[in-house]
């Protein structure tokens, strides 16, 4: 399309060209001033072109339930999440270690080192860090604290870029034996 176009504009070009050729050798030939000079098609190409717009056909949209090539999760809400995620690992040393590590370090400073909802930021927040240990989230699956690290929850941030899927599930098991140990402590049964 576009060298027809350019074609067609030289074209056009060599016309005007021979026109004014042709005048000023009349005008020499008469004795008068020669035309004023033509402006060339170029002033205006880029008006007069074949442009392509942004957006004038819909980008590619994916069908549904694919997922990236270099590994990804399926979208899913917290509700789904709650429901139909389980904790894949068993409660071993090595996954209490790597799920506390975790916990310390992107958990503790607003929920506190015993996930009680007093860490050392927390006075900063507009809105209060839950105490993890008695609070609702006790009562819910884990399903439920792996959608919140993954996406956050109302006034708390997302943690699925730092943490991913493995280490979510090392938090979540981490978070369950702090529960545990405060329910031993108030002496209440543990789940
Ligand atoms: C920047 C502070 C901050 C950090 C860091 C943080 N949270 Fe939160 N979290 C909050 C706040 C604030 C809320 C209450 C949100 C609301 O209700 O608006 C909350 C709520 C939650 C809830 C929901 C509690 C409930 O009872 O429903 C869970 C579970 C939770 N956080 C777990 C975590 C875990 C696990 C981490 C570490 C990966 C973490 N949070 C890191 C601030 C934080």
């Amino acid at each position: 399309m576009a060298p027809e176009w350019i074609a067609n504009g030289f074209r056009a070009h060599f016309r005007t060209l021979r026109a004014a050729g042709v005048a000023v050798a009349i005008a020499g030939a008469i004795g008068a001033s020669p035309a004023p000079a033509r402006c060339f098609p170029w002033s205006i190409d880029m008006y007069r072109g074949p442009e392509v717009q942004p957006y004038a056909e819909a980008p590619r949209v994916s069908p549904d339930g694919v997922l990236p090539v270099h590994g990804g999760e399926p979208p899913m809400g917290l509700e789904e999440m709650t429901i139909k995620l389980h904790n894949p690992l068993e409660v071993t040393p090595a996954n209490l270690f790597k799920g506390k590590r975790d916990f310390d370090t992107y958990c503790a400073p607003c929920h506190g080192a015993n996930a009680t909802g007093n860490g050392p930021v927390a006075h900063l927040l507009s809105v209060a860090p839950k105490d993890l240990v008695a609070g609702p989230s006790k009562e819910l699956p884990d399903g439920y604290l792996y959608g919140v690290i993954r996406d956050g929850i109302l006034a708390m941030p997302s943690y699925g870029e730092v943490l991913p899927s493995t280490r979510r599930w090392q938090v979540v098991l981490y978070v369950r034996s702090l529960e545990r140990a405060a329910a031993a402590k108030s002496g209440v049964a543990a789940r």
